[in-house]
Formats: structure tokens, C-alpha cells, sequence
């Protein structure tokens, strides 16, 4: 028996998502290891310290920017696109 999940839509994608799962992890399973970059030298960044300290995997959820990716836990339907 599997655990019924639900799809989040990160830059016109649909991504799986098990229930209680984050974000960063949910993005993570479907590959995607980085969605923003630096400002200065232009450098990938995504997941790093997973859990709210270094805020490399800052996004937008539902038009709200600065979200911490590692933190937040996914929901049916969110939207999510690169901060
Ligand atoms: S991965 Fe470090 S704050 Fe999210």
C-alpha cells in the first residue's frame, strides 16, 4: 500500500509530493538540485544546510518570495517558481 500523494507545479512542472513532505525534498526527489543562483558570480544554488540556517533555497510559493524551500511543507496545488 503507498501513502496517497499530490503534485506542487515549480515552474510549469508538476512534481510529486508525499503528504508531511517539504518542498526542498520534494524537488530534490524529482531531481532538481538547484533553482536559483548567486547574485554576484551567477553560482547554482538549492538545498544546502536543510534546516533554515544558510537560506540557499530561498523561492516564491503561491506569489509569496523568499520562502525557505528545506522548511516549508508542500501543499496540493502550490506554485512555486525561483525567487
Ligand atoms: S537549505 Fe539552508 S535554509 Fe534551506
Amino acid at each position: 500500500m503507498t501513502a496517497p500523494g499530490f503534485e506542487i507545479v515549480f515552474s510549469g512542472r508538476p512534481i510529486p509530493v508525499l503528504p508531511g513532505q517539504t518542498i526542498g525534498a520534494a524537488l530534490h526527489a524529482a531531481g532538481i538540485r538547484s533553482w536559483r543562483t548567486t547574485r554576484i558570480n551567477g553560482r547554482p544554488r538549492g538545498l544546502f544546510c536543510g534546516i533554515g540556517v544558510c537560506f540557499d533555497c530561498l523561492l516564491t510559493v503561491n506569489g509569496e518570495p523568499n520562502v525557505r524551500a528545506c522548511l516549508t511543507t508542500a501543499h496540493p496545488g502550490d506554485e512555486v517558481t525561483p525567487s
